[in-house]
């Protein structure tokens, strides 16, 4: 096995691959339904990478050393037979993790099914426990409740479930207590996310976060917290540990304390563009060498060339300097 490593001396390990653009959902800050309307071209199923291409590229980099494989979306539940390529992901020599990262509604029918097909675990993004909040953020009037029942799916599944929370000011910080509160009770771990400056919709300034520090504070207040150790290298939250042994949450805090030092990340998005960074302005057209008969060999020259110039850091670079630029969009790239 090659290993190759960019500028910064950083390997691939991690692989998002993102299967579809659509969502069933609307969130105000990441497909504000003013943006995302009846009107709004989706991309054509010819333009999505097939799930042979998808398999191959995966193998791929499974030869340069990635280990985990994270599929997103848009809602990656959309893409019709989603456990077909779970299944075919999860034979990769070499390939141990195989994770999803959902709005959770598609679970209840489809827990059963991801599991069964090798899924390892799933992320569940919910950003309020309160209905009035929470129809409010996902735009399409959506109660808690469905979401809730796709958690008890995949728990029922044997599916392990982390849920994610995106923090911003004057939308949901009132709902940090309660969030914590109802999944301490779970045992399910919450992470909570700084709302940050992806795509070019979401009104996103630095006034509109809410600190790692700040979320740390509320929370051990009530309910004292402890640092807890990185479960592996370049993880992206860091953990607290409840003092009382209820398990544990974690901030995802990309900027206030960046993590690009660690990043081994590389995604790939639903058309087949690679982008080595979640704030990359332009991607590597893979699909037009894969459509235009690449051998596996030139392909994989061709990934070992974009990583090894890689020198991606937008998250420490954006601390220092607050510079703004055109940037994908956070639904297309799955985060
Ligand atoms: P685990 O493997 O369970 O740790 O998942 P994950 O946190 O890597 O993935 P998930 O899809 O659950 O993402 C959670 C949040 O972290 C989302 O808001 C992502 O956009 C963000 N995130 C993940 N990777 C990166 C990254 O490389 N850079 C930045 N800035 N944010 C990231
Ligand atoms: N900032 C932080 N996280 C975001 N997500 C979507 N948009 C943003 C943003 N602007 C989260 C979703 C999901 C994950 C893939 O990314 O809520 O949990
Ligand atoms: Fe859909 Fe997730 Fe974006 Fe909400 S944050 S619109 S659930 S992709
Ligand atoms: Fe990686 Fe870019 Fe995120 Fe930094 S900002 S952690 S380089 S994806």
């Amino acid at each position: 096995m090659k290993q190759v490593t960019d500028q910064l001396q950083r390997p691939i390990r991690d692989l998002r691959i993102s299967v579809i653009d659509q969502c069933n959902f609307r969130c105000s800050y990441c497909m504000p339904a003013e943006v995302f309307g009846e009107d709004y071209r989706f991309l054509p199923f010819n333009e999505l990478l097939s799930y042979d291409e998808i398999v191959r590229l995966a193998e791929i980099f499974a030869e340069l050393g990635t280990e985990k494989i994270r599929i997103t979306g848009g809602e990656p539940l959309m893409r019709r037979n989603l456990d077909e390529l779970i299944a075919r992901l999860k034979r990769i020599e070499g390939i141990n993790d195989v994770a999803v990262t959902t709005n959770a509604v598609f679970l209840t029918k489809q827990a059963e099914k991801l599991k069964a097909a090798g899924l390892d675990r799933v992320n569940v993004s919910l950003d309020a426990i309160e209905d009035d909040v929470f129809k409010r953020i996902n735009g399409r009037h959506v109660k808690t409740l469905p979401v809730l029942k796709g958690i008890e799916a995949a728990r029922k599944a044997g599916l392990p479930i982390k849920i994610n929370m995106v923090v911003k000011k004057g939308m949901n910080e009132d709902q940090i207590l309660p969030m914590a509160r109802y999944f301490k009770q779970t045992g399910d771990t919450l992470r909570f996310i700084e709302f940050m400056d992806v795509g070019n919709h979401n009104g996103w300034n630095m006034d509109t976060v809410v600190s790692k520090k700040e979320i740390i504070d509320r929370i051990n207040e009530e309910m004292p917290l402890e640092a807890a150790d990185a479960n592996y290298f370049g993880e992206v939250a860091s953990r607290y540990r409840y003092k009382d042994g209820s398990g544990e949450i974690g901030i995802i805090s990309s900027v206030t304390d960046a993590f690009c030092g660690s990043c081994t990340r590389v995604r790939l998005s639903a058309d087949g563009k690679l982008y080595t960074c979640l704030f990359a302005s332009a991607g590597h057209d893979i699909k037009r060498l894969i459509r235009n008969n690449y051998s596996d060999h030139q392909l994989l020259l061709e990934l070992v060339k974009i990583w090894t110039g890689r020198k991606d850091r937008y998250s420490e670079e954006r601390n220092k300097t607050g510079k703004q630029r055109e940037k994908i969009e956070m639904s297309y790239i799955g985060g």
